[in-house]
């Protein structure tokens, strides 16, 4: 028996850790329900379908666990063991009614949930097809997501920010040159391995206009956190806009600037497209790192994780290994900072890849 001393104290010692407990969970606001991830706040028809298979289910587990529970307690409240009382429990071992009853109850519930299971996957793995669907070639890479939308009229490369017209399908195709990754917007579909070698098809769809964040959901190496994502949805006429924008070249001036000045001495063209036609004597050459056409239009950079700005760009350039780890992958963007480049240099980069790329550089105070 415990005396009443360390009673007290164990009760104090709960009390601190549910206290700690409230903190911690109070601290993960940021990633309540309006923090545009929510699987629970569904924005289009693949969500939907998920959540209404999902929440009969979660009713159904909180009434076999309160069950579970609630007979738990009740048995061990009503038969436990009373001073000067030493009989034996009854012993059930070998009772046939009883562990059939057990066996069959369980297999009846999950074969009644198996059946809306299965036809929601395979609704959810239909490839619709028509003239109103979209299509967007994803490529995985370590560590962002190349977007390159192949409908006719189209064929441009862009990188981690993915806009597409509401109420509209779009069937993307997942591939990978490098490990498993997983494609997951929670507001608008499901999670879908991105597997090397496999090319996987996903649709997502939003039925109104919004920002829904995403994020790589398959361990892909060290910097597997910082793979995220954003699908911007928005009005048939802003998104024909988008893909205007995103169909201009750079002039002619711009291309040789980064190719010739800037990648000149640092070598950034040997991985960084600022053309992002997929045909054409001025196609794409390199599709290692993002393609930086458009770069200045985005919300974000570097897998979706750093705000457009130009001191966040110029910091990027500076030092990208330590903005955002990478470990001993070949092929990373170097840290320019120790093969002599300097703030200036870096800053001067930035302001071409945020004023010289954007179609508006107005809409950064930096370039006005
Ligand atoms: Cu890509 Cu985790």
């Amino acid at each position: 028996m415990l005396d009443r001393k360390q009673r007290l104290r164990r009760a104090a010692s709960t009390a601190v850790g549910m206290a700690a407990a409230v903190v911690v969970l109070a601290s993960c606001g940021a990633t309540g329900p309006h923090n545009k991830q929510n699987s629970l706040h569904p924005a289009g028809p693949a969500a939907h379908k998920i959540l209404n298979l999902m929440t009969p289910f979660f009713w159904v587990a909180v009434l076999v666990g309160c069950g579970v529970l609630f007979a738990t307690i009740f048995v061990a409240v009503r038969f436990r063991e009373r001073p000067g009382d030493d009989r034996s429990p009854v012993q059930t071992h070998g009772n046939v009614v009883l562990e059939v009853s057990w066996t069959i109850i369980p297999f009846l519930i999950l074969a009644v949930m198996a059946v809306p299971t299965v036809a929601t996957i395979f609704d959810l793995a239909k490839i619709p097809k028509g003239p109103d669907v979209i299509h967007v070639d994803v490529a995985a890479r370590q560590w962002f997501w190349q977007y390159q939308y192949t409908d006719k009229g189209t064929g441009f490369y862009t990188a981690n920010e993915m806009h597409i017209p509401i109420n509209k399908p779009v069937v993307l195709t997942l591939t990978s040159n490098n490990v498993i990754h997983s494609f997951w917007v929670p507001a608008l579909a499901g999670k879908k391995d991105v597997v090397p070698g496999h090319p996987n098809t996903l649709t997502i769809e939003a039925s109104h206009p919004g920002t829904f964040l995403g994020q790589c959901a398959e361990y892909c190496g060290l910097s597997h956190a910082n793979m995220r994502l954003r699908v911007i949805a928005e009005s048939q006429s802003e998104y024909d806009a988008w893909v205007a924008q995103q169909q201009t070249p750079l002039s002619d001036t711009k291309v040789a600037q980064f190719t010739k000045d800037i990648s000149g001495k640092w070598g950034c063209a040997s991985c960084h497209s600022v053309t992002n036609r997929s045909s054409g004597t001025d196609k794409v050459g390199v599709t290692i790192g993002p393609n930086l056409t458009h770069v200045g239009d985005r919300e974000a950079f570097a897998g979706d994780i750093y705000p457009m700005t130009l001191d966040g760009l110029t910091k990027w350039v500076y030092d990208a290994p330590g903005r955002k780890p990478a470990g001993p992958l070949v092929g990373w963007m170097p840290n320019f900072s120790s093969k002599g480049m300097t703030l200036s240099d870096a800053q001067q980069i930035a302001k071409f890849l945020l004023c010289d790329t954007a179609t508006d550089p107005s809409a950064h105070p930096e370039c006005r």
